[in-house]
């Protein structure tokens, strides 16, 4: 029998409940929302001294704020990273994390299989700074080795990635960044920090958009990025601090409340969404499958390797057109046509009218986003009702 005081020590599932909470002298069990804006000095001398940085306390809501310090800390413990700052959405996350670090003249690695907007962030906004952008097969070793045979600041990848649900090996990334002496950005959304841990593989920096699995109920936006103390207090803050990508004190109470449940949910949406991808693999009119924890998948064996389960999300594609496409998904009754995804409720989405729609057809061949390519985040009701309204659909 251990001492539980050593919070290091306790398994994800506690840290949800119980980690980072700050209790005012109102000794509140559930964690307070501190929704204001500014903070108030006893004198001025105490507000010279704060913005002064000798003394550690609150003083605007856009550096930080007890709720989002609270959300921050969670996060923090449950990754197992040194440091959190949370942002407005997971595209200021991306984007705060690349902008902060990279500078004129820097070259991004990055593989081609990314939401739609993360690409958009690599191929367009930041060249615009005088960033260089070489996209890579994330899913070939040589292409990588190649890429990173180059001086390189940065790599950002998305595993499994948003439709694709593309497997990228990121132990071995990692191993070829040390020799160009890279910093790895992961964007961690699709796996929660329940399924993997990119820094504990070799990682620099996790990329959240906590609107999805962690809010988990689709009511907020927020973000978040983890990284060394030193990363995230010298390069992410002062750059978060002065251009304003904050969380909303109200989104960070909803989000923290959201990561106590997070590791419950995570496994049911993972339970639920094998259970449809092997119903699926059975039906003639869906031509593939997309799913990690498959061993169909052509990346299982990494999946196998880094993901504790497979995740929320399933990808397929049907016969037919765009029109039969089109069809399917209006037949369907308790799953949602929604671009957005991580929710209780079950939402599909086709990606190439939607998410991915600004790409070009060869930007979009290169992501593996067909026109019959339908992405299902699988939400938490019961999986014979999921089941059942696939099979009206699909055979209508
Ligand atoms: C992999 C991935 N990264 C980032 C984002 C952006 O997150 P947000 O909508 O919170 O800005 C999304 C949104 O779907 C995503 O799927």
């Amino acid at each position: 029998m251990s001492n539980n005081s050593d919070r290091t020590k306790w398994r994800s599932e506690t840290k949800g409940v119980h980690g980072g909470t700050l209790r005012s002298q109102f000794d509140e069990t559930s964690e307070a929302i501190f929704l204001n804006s500014g903070f108030i000095y006893s004198s001025a001398e105490e507000a010279e001294s704060a913005f002064g940085d000798e003394i550690n306390r609150y003083l605007y809501s856009r550096f930080g704020n007890p709720s989002i310090s609270m959300f921050e800390e969670k996060l923090r413990i449950i990754e197992g990273a040194e440091s959190c700052k949370a942002t407005g959405s997971g595209m200021s996350a991306v984007f705060a994390a690349l902008a902060s670090y990279l500078n004129v003249g820097d070259r991004l690695v990055a593989s081609k299989a990314l939401f739609g907007s993360c690409y958009i962030i690599c191929k367009e906004i930041l060249p615009k700074f005088g960033i260089e952008i070489s996209f890579v097969d994330g899913t070939n070793l040589e292409e990588w080795e190649k890429a990173l045979s180059k001086p390189t600041k940065a790599i950002f990848l998305e595993t499994p990635s948003n439709p694709s649900l593309e497997i990228i090996d990121i132990s071995k990334i990692s191993q070829l960044a040390k020799v160009s002496n890279a910093k790895v950005f992961v964007d961690n959304v699709f796996s929660t920090p329940i399924l993997q841990k990119p820094i504990d593989l070799g990682a620099d920096v996790v990329i959240y958009s906590a609107t999805k699995h962690i809010d988990g109920q689709g009511r907020c936006l927020g973000g978040a990025i983890l990284s060394s103390e030193e990363f995230i207090e010298d390069i992410v803050t002062p750059f978060i601090r002065h251009t304003g990508p904050c969380l909303s004190p109200f989104n960070a109470w909803v989000l923290l409340k959201g990561l106590e449940t997070l590791s419950l949910r995570i496994k049911e949406h993972s339970r639920n969404a094998l259970e449809i991808a092997n119903y699926l693999q059975t039906k003639k009119i869906v031509s593939k499958t997309i799913y990690p924890s498959l061993s169909s998948h052509p990346q299982n064996d990494i999946a196998i390797k880094q993901m504790n389960a497979g995740g929320g999300v399933v990808s397929f594609e049907i016969n037919g057109n765009k029109e039969n496409v089109f069809k399917f998904l209006n037949k369907l009754q308790i799953i949602r046509i929604s671009n957005n995804l991580g929710d209780a409720k079950s939402l599909i989405c086709h990606p190439s009218t939607t998410t991915h729609q600004r790409l070009s057809d060869d930007e979009k061949f290169e992501a593996g986003i067909t026109q019959n390519l339908i992405r299902l985040s699988v939400g938490l009701e019961n999986i014979n009702d999921l089941i059942d309204d696939l099979e009206y659909a699909l055979d209508s």
